[in-house]
């Protein structure tokens, strides 16, 4: 836990956004800033401290970006050996600087247990990515083996969807032999971050991965890598007697700010977005640092140096 006064002390240093067109062609997603220095095959990469829900960004929480990035850099720099990554160097706390890829266009989804879209799937009857998984599942089950259940890569705005191995080989999406290496790479890197993860009281449920190709020709693991938005995580003491009394694992904490949205301000996505009031990003803080604590295992340690902004341009030599 963080020291109260801290959180409150730094409400207001956050990064909301960071316009820093001096790097680059700019892309922005929910919660980062990417800027893509074309020349250099490099790109930079800016966790904010914007905490979206709803597709909508709702307000500005200190650390988030520092703990989103940091969970991010922990888990490639524990399995660098297992599959190389996109890192180049972190200049600074919320900032990963990278190799600009070719962004192979499937992502590939690894599952251990049945639920989300593929249990919706299977009730209707359904295979996902061609795979057929065996009858008599439960919601939330076990699988007797992870499986990888790949998707196309949308472009921005539309959906991804389920593929298989056999298509994606078939329509040229990715040659076979590096599909097979990322098929590898893909169940190592989970099989270490699940084992690694059930010493911390978790369980590593789903994640994806995406790769990409270097300006060098070399396959890497691009965007982020088990944070709480690339994978499903729940909590591993209390799942076996929940699975067996029919109730929903506990999930490592993603829908309290969503649950509060909806209850205290009636809040679904739609109409002016409501003010957060302090209490409730200062919770916000708590229990993402918790997540990050369980997550990676380690201490999170806050980094406060003045006006956020001003040290990530001094950190990026701008
Ligand atoms: N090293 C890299 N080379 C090329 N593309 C990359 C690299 N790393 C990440 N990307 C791509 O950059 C984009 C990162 O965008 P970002 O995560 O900020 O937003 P998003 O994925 O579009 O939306 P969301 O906010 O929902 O995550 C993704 O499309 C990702 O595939
Ligand atoms: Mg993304």
């Amino acid at each position: 836990m963080l020291d109260e006064s801290l959180i409150r002390d730094q409400l207001h240093n956050t990064v909301h956004e960071i316009k820093l067109p001096q790097l680059g062609k700019h892309y922005r997603g929910k919660v980062r800033e990417n800027f893509i220095d074309e020349e250099n095959h490099q790109r930079i990469i800016i966790s904010t401290d914007r905490l979206s829900a709803f597709d909508k960004v709702i307000t500005t929480i200190p650390f988030k970006g520092q703990l989103l990035n940091q969970m991010s850099t922990f888990w490639f720099e524990k399995t660098k050996h297992i599959a190389p990554n996109h890192i180049i160097d972190i200049p600074d706390p919320n900032v990963v600087r990278v190799h600009e890829c070719q962004s192979l266009p499937v992502e590939m989804i690894v599952r251990a247990y049945i639920t989300g879209s593929a249990w919706r799937a299977y009730q209707k009857g359904e295979s996902v990515s061609g795979i057929t998984f065996p009858a008599g599942l439960k919601n939330y089950q076990k699988l007797p083996e992870p499986v990888i259940t790949p998707t196309t890569k949308a472009e921005v705005g539309e959906h991804d969807l389920p593929i298989s191995r056999e298509e994606i080989i078939a329509k040229g999406l990715v040659e076979e032999d590096v599909y097979t290496d990322i098929e590898k790479k893909t169940m190592d890197l989970f099989k270490f971050a699940s084992d690694y993860c059930a010493q911390n009281n978790l369980i590593l449920v789903d994640c994806k991965f995406e790769f990409g190709k270097t300006h060098d020709g070399e396959i890497v693991v691009i965007d982020e890598i088990f944070t709480p938005d690339a994978s499903r995580f729940w909590i591993k003491d209390s799942y076996q007697e929940r699975f067996e009394k029919g109730e929903k694992p506990e999930i490592l904490d993603k829908e309290f700010f969503r649950q509060w949205l909806i209850k205290e301000k009636n809040f679904m996505g739609d109409g002016p977005i409501p003010e957060i009031p302090d209490d409730i990003k200062v919770e916000f803080v708590n229990r993402y640092v918790q997540s990050f604590e369980m997550i990676t295992g380690q201490d999170f340690v806050p980094v406060v140096e003045g006006n956020v902004i001003e040290r990530i341009k001094k950190n990026l030599k701008i």
